[in-house]
């Protein structure tokens, strides 16, 4: 049975034991009333403790059943909270691990809360296009008022025990929270219990009249487009204007209308996509992955900084290596502001952070790497210079290392041809910055061995990363796709698009940056010196405007003007951008017109699409969700639309046929619409 009734002379304990995360599947539910009736009915039971088994509370409800898109099989969790409320017997939840969700809503529902230390409590609803639906809103705000709520629960983050504690949220923290909360329970039946969150007030007063109206005002480009979160705003909101019982009811209203939109099933697609991508097909369990105790980071320049930090924010030593003093010195420096900002933000305490800094050495000879299981080269983008650093740590790392290569377009097989290793060699490719992108595009050469590919994998989760797996081509996964999305953007801008109509309408989509805003960002320079290395096919051309931008200094926002003039870091229209791009149009006899939204939308997104069909084929990914998962994490694409390849399969797979077919005799070849694509079309699925 997932839940069971232990007995402690007059505490009856429900632990529910439910692995991997204790989810509240329908077994549990049923186990949970059945407890409580159990209870209900002995004269000898003052009081009722639930808990989870393997040191963790439940962290949700069941995402399958949600994913099922069926309704929930009675009793629902609101079934279980309303027995517990009216048990008539004081209720106290033992948190240990994570409580999150569901599993919080029910914590929450009890007449106490006591936590371990280390115990996390969360409502991430959000994070799956939902609200949370079984009170955990109204309860939230009861107890820690409705800013804290605002910000918990639309940002669905996850709140230690210690600040759940200063938000009212819990009552007490102990060590041994289950004995704890049995000793507690035992009072409460002697003492007599508060009333449950539920109760503490008919509805909340004192609420400043301005603070939602704020609220809105100050998100409405973080939420913008988005379902969930602004429902949760609403559900707050009622919280403190509306009685109790219309306010509960609201949530739960709101709660069904997430869980029927498509962004909530886009989030799950990414949920479970994610989960998927960490799985090598044809690598299975029976390898063990390389313990990584030390690190080795060549390159201080930004990339490598930030690869250094995710080491030591998760407890390995690091050594950053660069031949420059002048660069480890700037590097030291900048990781030491980032910790500051850290500590500032209270993302962590000051001893964390210098205990993290402390982990950081610096070094300029590759002797220092002596003792490294992972290096990782983090060097300018130069196939020369990437060979010779790889030879060097062949020579001075111990035999055992693996080295990777941050490289995000060159083939790593050349690489590991550098060394007498190649088993050991392997892509790791982060995103900028690297202490905060959340993906990990590993890329898997020709001779990686199953050891070395389960090793980066097993270490992006060490880091916190979201790891996907690529086979080794020119840009891998993300950047092979994302060539095409960049250069239709100047082809639109020709035919008489501006740079504001084009980055709005992918605005609007969703993303936080359109493409040339994008360019301007990181340096018109540097987007043509990467393009001018690249050889195109015959009947393929580049627009020229990327070059005359570079050419001309426009550099984007380095240089105060670019696709856009910059003013105090915000971005304008500027006349003399469209005046090159015009001229442009001239000379190449294109009649500019006005283009539609959707034509821009449909020209930028369905190559992106097109390319992931060609790598799907070739085994460049292993799953379109793989595919998803990149561009969601490394790439801006709006996560509540699921990624390139599941947003094109709702939409309709046969559209992306036709702009390619519409594309292909101005394009070129490259462009027709792939086999894999047309094979899917034809079924109306990837799979
Ligand atoms: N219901 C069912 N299964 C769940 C689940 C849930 N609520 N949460 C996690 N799982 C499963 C995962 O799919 C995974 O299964 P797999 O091993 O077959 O791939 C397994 O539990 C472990 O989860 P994972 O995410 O790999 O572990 P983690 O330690 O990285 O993270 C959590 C654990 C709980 C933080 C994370 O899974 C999570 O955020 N879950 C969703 C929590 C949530 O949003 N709850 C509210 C839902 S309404």
């Amino acid at each position: 049975m997932p839940t069971h009734y232990l007995s402690e002379h007059d505490v009856a304990v429900l632990e529910i034991d439910n692995p991997p995360v204790n989810a509240l599947s329908l077994e549990v539910r049923t186990g949970l009333i059945a407890g409580l009736e159990r209870a209900a009915g002995d004269a000898a039971v003052k009081a009722v403790v639930i808990a989870g088994a393997g040191g963790s509370f439940p962290a949700g409800a069941d995402i399958n059943e949600i994913a099922s898109g069926a309704a929930f099989q009675p009793p629902i969790l609101l079934d279980v909270i309303a027995r517990l409320e009216s048990l008539g017997k004081p209720t106290v939840a033992a948190i240990e691990g994570l409580a999150l969700g569901g599993g919080f809503e029910l914590a929450l529902a009890c007449h106490a809360r006591i936590a371990a230390p280390a115990a996390r409590v969360g409502l991430p609803e959000v994070k799956l296009g939902l609200i949370p639906g079984s009170g955990g809103t109204q309860r939230f705000t009861r107890l820690a008022g409705p800013q804290a709520a605002l910000e918990a629960i639309t940002s669905g983050e996850q709140l230690s025990a210690a600040r759940a504690l200063t938000l009212g949220l819990i009552d007490a923290i102990a060590a041994e929270a289950p004995r704890a909360a049995i000793d507690c329970a035992r009072r409460l039946a002697a003492e007599g219990a508060p009333p449950p969150a539920s109760e503490r007030a008919q509805k909340i007063t004192g609420v400043d009249p301005q603070l939602f109206a704020r609220w809105r005002a100050a998100h409405e480009r973080k939420f913008r487009g988005q379902l969930a979160p602004w429902r949760i705003v609403d559900a707050i909101e009622a919280a403190c204007t509306r009685g109790r019982e219309e306010a509960f009811q609201l949530e739960r209203q709101y709660y069904l209308q997430c869980r029927e939109s498509p962004q909530r099933k886009a989030l799950m697609h990414v949920f479970h996509a994610e989960r998927a991508a960490r799985r090598i097909p044809d690598v299975g369990g029976e390898v063990e992955p390389l313990p990584i105790r030390r690190a080795g980071v060549v390159g201080a320049g930004t990339m490598g900084a930030g690869i250094a930090i995710c080491f030591a924010s998760a407890g390995i030593p690091v050594t950053l290596l660069d031949v420059s003093p002048a660069a480890l010195e700037s590097a030291r420096a900048r990781i030491r502001e980032l910790y500051g900002q850290s500590v500032e933000r209270g993302k962590l305490t000051r001893g964390q952070a210098d205990a993290a800094f402390e982990r950081i050495s610096t070094a300029s000879r590759y002797e220092a790497l002596g003792e490294v299981d992972i290096a990782i080269e983090a060097v300018f983008e130069d196939p020369a210079l990437k060979r010779e650093v790889f030879e060097k740590l062949d020579r001075s790392t111990p035999p055992h290392a693996i080295l990777a290569s941050n490289t995000s377009t060159l083939d790593i097989d050349g690489l590991a041809a550098a060394t007498g290793r190649p088993q050991q060699v392997v892509g790791t490719h982060f995103f900028s910055p690297a202490h905060v992108m959340k993906l990990m595009e590993n890329v898997r050469g020709a001779a990686s061995s199953p050891r070395t590919l389960l090793t980066v994998m097993a270490l992006a989760r060490r880091l916190g990363k979201i790891p996907v797996l690529a086979g080794n081509c020119d840009g891998f996964i993300g950047n092979r796709m994302l060539q095409y999305y960049g250069a239709e953007a100047e082809r639109l801008l020709e035919e008489g698009a501006t740079p504001e109509q084009v980055d709005d309408v992918i605005e609007a989509f969703g993303f936080a940056m359109g493409p040339l805003a994008m360019r301007d960002l990181a340096g018109n320079d540097v987007g043509w010196a990467i393009r001018r290395n690249r050889a195109l096919p015959p009947d393929e051309r580049w627009s020229p405007i990327l070059q005359r931008m570079a050419e001309q200094g426009r550099l984007g926002r380095k240089s105060g003007h670019g696709f856009y003039r910059y003013e105090g870091g915000k971005r304008r229209h500027n006349p003399e951008a469209l005046a090159l791009i015009e001229a442009v149009s001239r000379e190449l006899r294109v009649e500019r017109r006005s283009i539609g939204e959707e034509e821009i939308l449909a020209r930028l997104l369905h190559p992106l699409v097109n390319e992931g069909a060609k790598i799907l084929a070739e085994g460049i990914a292993s799953r379109p969700g793989d595919i998803d998962v990149v561009y969601v994490h490394g790439y801006g694409f709006p996560p509540y639309k699921g990624g390139p390849m599941y947003w094109a399969e709702q939409d309709g797979l046969e559209k992306v046929i036709a702009t390619m077919e519409r594309l292909a005799p101005s394009h070129g070849m490259r462009w027709r619409p792939a086999p894999r694509l047309i094979e899917a079309a034809g079924r109306g699925r990837w799979s």
